[in-house]
C-alpha cells in the first residue's frame, strides 16, 4: 500500500498510532488515497458506498444545515437530525413567552404540527469533479490577468455546470489555489422544524462544560425536509410533501466500544495545517492572547450581572455563549500547541525544508514570510482589536448608532425616495426592538469603558482614532468620565427615545445623529478602521495568501511521496479514526464515552448549566430505558480520533457497517489545537451518541412515532 504521510509536521515526528488518522479527506478520491487504510482498520463498505457518480450513496444523505452546519438523512421521508446549537436559531424563533420550545423542548405531533422557517435551506451536494486543468492550465505564476483569467475560467464552468436545471454551482480552491474543484449542488428551501428536546438538555453544561470531556450535551434537534410533487426543491407551500431522498443513514443501536472504527462525513469550515512557524507565533503570542484578554474582561462583566439578575441572564446569554466559544477554543490552542511544541517542529521542519530549497525558486520563500509578518502580525491584530472594540459584542450601544447611516444617507440624496425611506423607517425599528429587547445599559457602560482603555493602551498610537485625542482634551484622557457623559447625553442608550428617534426621522434629524456622542465615537473608530488599517491589511493579507500559495506548492514537491490533504474549506471531507479514550494530563486517563449517570451526577438546581429535567431524573430512577439501555445506564457520548471542526458539527458519525452512531458536535478542549497542527495522542471529536437520541424521543418525549419512520438496526 502506498504510504500514506501527511505533510502535518507532528508525522513527521510523532508516530501515528494506527487509531488515529489525520486528515479530512476529499470524497471523490478516497478509493485513490483511504479506502485500503479504511478497510484495514475495520470499514466493511466501498469508496462507492460513501460517493459514487451514478449510484445512490452515503453523500445523498449528507447536507449542509443552514449556512455553517452539516446535517443527514434519517428516514424515507425527509427527517433530518443536526445539532441542537446548529437549530438553536430556528427554535428561538419559534419561541415566545407561551411556546417556550427552548425552555420545554418541542415536538410535533404530526407533520401537520411542524414548523415552517423562512430562511432556512439545506444544500446537496450532486456531484464534484477536479476542474484544475480548466481552470489554470496554461497560466504560469507570472502571467499578466491571472487572477481575471482565473475568475473568467471559473464563471464559464458554473454556467455551463447549471444550464438547463434547477442546481446552483461553485468552485473552491484546494491547497491554497494550487487545484480546483467543481461542486453541483441542490439547494432545498422548505425545511420545518419537527423537534428539539428542552435547552437544559440540548445545551446541557452550557459554556462550562462547552469544549470539555467528559461530555453530558443532548445536542441534537430534528427537521424535516419538503419539495414538491416532483421531489425537487419549491418554496413552501402547503401542497409541498416529504422529501424522498435518494439514501438515509440506518441507525445502530448496537453501540461502539474502544477502537472501533468510525467515520465523520460532514463539511469542515476551515484549517490551517501548512502555514509556517511565523504564523503559529503570530496567533499564539501576539493576536490570540490580545484577543483572549479582551474576551475575558467582556465575560467578566457579562457574567457579573447575569448573576444577580435571572432577566439579565436570559437576555446576555447567546452573547456570552457568542463570546465564549471562540475564546475557550483560543484558550485550548494555545496550550495544545505548546505542549506539542509545535513552533518548534515548524521551525524543524523549515530548516530541512530550506536546505532542499536553497538551490530552487523556494530559497527565499520563508524569508519573506519572516518580513511580512513583523506587519501583518500588527495590522491583523488591529483589524480584530477593531473589530471586538466596535463590533463583536463591544460597544453595544456606539454599534446600533451605525445603524441609522443607511437612513441618513437616504436623507443625503439629492433626490429623496420616500418609498425607500419608509422600507428603511420599518426595517431599523424592527432591528431596533430586537436590540433592545436584549439590552442592558449597565452591562454596555462597563463594557464601552474597558473596551476603549483596552484598546488604547493595547495598540499602537498610530492605530487610535482621533476621538482619544478628545478624550484627552476635554476629558484629560479620563475614559470613565468620557463614557459617563456619553451615556448620559446620547440618543442610543435609551430604547424610548432611540425608536422615536427612527420613528420621526427626517430630513433635520441628520444634524441630530451627527452630533449625538455614541455616533461621533462610532464615526471616530470607523475612520480609523477604513483608512489606517482595512487598506493595508487586506493588502498584506492578499500578498500572504500568494505566499501561501506557493509554500504549498513547494511542500508537495519537497514531500513528494507524501499524499496531501486540502485545508477544511467548507467542502465535503471524511475523517476517520477509531473510538478512543484519552489522558488528558499527567495521571488523568479519560474514558471514550459518558452516561446519563453522569448527567446525575452533574444535577444541581443552583447551577444554571447543571439543572437536569424533573422527567429525565424519574425515568433515570425508575430505570426506564428501554432498548437504549447499555451496562445498566443509557450511554450519552463518546469520543474518537476523527479530524473535525467547526461545520463538522451535525455530522453523521457512522460505524464499519455505515450505520449511524451518533451527530458530531464539538472537540475535546486538549485538542482544539488540530485546526494547526493535529496531535494523535490528544485529538477527539465528540459525538452524540445516538442512542441517548432515540432514548429521548421515545421516553423523555413521547414522540417514539418518529421512531416508525427511521431504519433502525438493532
Ligand atoms: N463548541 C461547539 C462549536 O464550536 C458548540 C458551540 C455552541 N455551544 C456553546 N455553549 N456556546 O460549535
Ligand atoms: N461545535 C462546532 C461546530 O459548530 C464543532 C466543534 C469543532 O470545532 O470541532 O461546528
Amino acid at each position: 500500500m502506498k504510504n500514506i504521510i501527511s505533510l502535518l509536521i507532528v508525522s513527521v515526528f510523532i508516530s501515528i498510532s494506527a487509531e488515529a488518522k489525520e486528515g479530512m479527506w476529499i470524497p471523490i478520491l478516497l478509493k485513490k488515497y483511504n479506502i485500503e487504510e479504511m478497510q484495514q482498520m475495520g470499514f466493511k463498505l466501498t469508496a462507492e458506498d460513501i460517493y459514487s457518480v451514478n449510484e445512490a450513496c452515503m453523500k445523498d444523505a449528507v447536507v449542509i444545515f443552514g449556512g455553517g452546519c452539516t446535517g443527514e438523512l434519517i428516514s424515507d421521508e425527509g427527517l433530518l437530525i443536526t445539532n441542537h446549537h446548529c437549530g438553536f436559531g430556528a427554535i428561538q424563533k419559534h419561541s415566545s413567552v407561551e411556546h417556550d420550545y427552548l425552555t420545554n423542548g418541542f415536538w410535533a405531533k404530526d407533520k401537520s404540527e411542524e414548523l415552517i422557517n423562512e430562511n432556512l435551506k439545506v444544500t446537496f451536494l450532486k456531484g464534484m469533479k477536479d476542474v484544475t486543468e480548466t481552470v489554470l492550465g496554461g497560466l504560469e505564476s507570472d502571467t499578466e490577468g491571472r487572477l481575471d483569467s482565473i475568475q473568467n475560467r471559473i464563471d464559464k464552468l458554473v454556467e455551463e455546470a447549471t444550464k438547463d436545471s434547477h442546481y446552483s454551482a461553485h468552485i473552491k480552491p484546494f491547497f491554497h489555489g494550487n487545484q480546483y474543484f467543481l461542486f453541483v449542488n441542490e439547494v432545498y428551501k422548505d425545511v420545518r422544524l419537527v423537534g428539539a428536546p428542552p435547552s437544559a438538555i440540548g445545551k446541557f453544561g452550557g459554556d462550562t462544560d462547552n469544549w470539555m470531556w467528559p461530555r453530558h450535551t443532548g445536542d441534537f434537534s430534528l427537521f424535516r425536509i419538503y419539495a414538491n410533487k416532483d421531489n425537487e426543491p419549491a418554496e413552501y407551500s402547503k401542497d409541498n410533501v416529504p422529501y424522498k431522498p435518494l439514501k438515509h443513514f440506518p441507525i445502530s443501536l448496537k453501540g461502539v466500544k474502544e477502537g472501533d472504527f468510525t467515520m465523520v462525513f460532514g463539511y469542515p469550515g476551515s484549517t490551517e495545517q501548512y502555514v509556517p512557524a511565523v504564523h503559529l507565533k503570530m496567533i499564539t503570542e501576539q493576536v490570540n492572547p490580545a484577543l483572549i484578554d479582551i474576551r475575558t474582561q467582556k465575560l467578566n462583566i457579562i457574567k457579573k450581572y447575569q448573576e444577580t439578575d435571572p432577566a439579565v441572564r436570559i437576555q446576555y446569554a447567546t452573547k456570552a455563549a457568542r463570546i465564549s466559544n471562540s475564546w475557550k477554543r483560543w484558550i485550548g490552542e494555545i496550550k495544545g500547541l505548546d505542549k506539542l511544541n509545535a513552533i518548534d517542529k515548524k521551525e524543524k521542519y523549515e530548516a530541512s525544508f530550506q536546505e532542499w530549497a536553497n538551490d530552487k525558486d523556494y530559497a527565499n520563500m520563508l524569508k519573506d514570510y519572516q518580513s511580512i509578518y513583523k506587519t501583518y502580525g500588527e495590522y491583523k491584530l488591529a483589524y480584530n482589536y477593531l473589530l471586538e472594540v466596535v463590533y463583536r459584542n463591544g460597544m453595544e450601544a456606539v454599534n446600533l448608532s451605525s445603524q441609522f447611516k443607511k437612513l441618513k444617507a437616504a436623507y443625503d440624496k439629492d433626490e429623496i425616495d420616500i418609498d425607500e425611506i419608509t422600507k428603511l423607517k420599518t426595517d431599523l425599528e424592527k432591528r431596533l426592538t430586537s436590540f433592545y429587547k436584549d439590552y442592558y445599559k449597565e452591562i454596555d457602560k462597563e463594557l464601552t469603558t474597558i473596551v476603549l482603555k483596552m484598546y488604547k493602551e493595547n495598540l499602537d498610537e498610530r492605530f487610535h482614532p482621533d476621538i482619544y485625542k478628545y478624550i484627552d482634551k476635554k476629558y484629560k484622557g479620563n475614559i470613565n468620565k468620557y463614557v459617563e457623559a456619553l451615556f448620559s447625553k446620547s440618543i442610543f442608550t435609551n430604547q424610548e427615545v432611540t425608536m422615536a428617534f427612527a420613528k420621526n426621522f427626517s430630513a433635520k434629524d441628520v444634524k441630530k445623529l451627527d452630533k449625538d456622542p455614541a455616533y461621533q465615537l462610532f464615526q471616530s473608530f470607523y475612520k480609523t478602521y477604513g483608512k489606517t488599517i482595512v487598506p493595508k491589511y487586506k493588502k498584506l493579507s492578499a500578498q500572504v495568501k500568494d505566499l501561501n500559495s506557493q509554500y504549498m506548492k513547494a511542500q508537495m514537491e519537497f514531500k513528494s511521496d507524501a499524499v496531501f490533504y486540502p485545508d477544511a474549506n467548507f467542502t465535503l471531507r471524511v475523517s476517520y479514526g477509531k473510538v478512543a479514550g484519552y489522558e488528558p494530563k499527567d495521571g488523568v486517563v479519560f474514558k471514550n464515552h459518558t452516561t446519563l449517570n453522569g448527567i446525575i451526577e452533574k444535577d444541581n438546581p443552583d447551577i444554571y448549566d447543571y439543572r437536569v429535567p424533573a422527567r429525565l431524573k424519574e425515568l433515570y430512577y425508575a430505570k426506564d430505558f428501554g432498548q437504549y439501555e447499555s451496562n445498566g445506564t443509557v450511554p450519552v457520548c463518546f469520543v474518537a480520533t476523527n479530524h473535525t471542526t467547526g461545520g463538522n458539527s451535525g455530522s453523521p458519525v457512522v460505524n464499519a457497517n455505515g450505520e449511524l452512531i451518533g451527530v458530531n458536535f464539538d472537540r475535546a478542549w486538549e485538542g482544539v489545537m488540530s485546526d494547526l497542527m493535529f496531535n494523535p495522542e490528544q485529538c477527539r471529536n465528540i459525538t452524540l451518541d445516538i442512542r441517548y437520541v432515540l432514548f429521548l424521543i421515545d421516553k423523555f418525549a413521547d414522540a417514539g412515532y418518529l421512531l416508525d419512520e427511521m431504519t433502525i438496526v438493532k
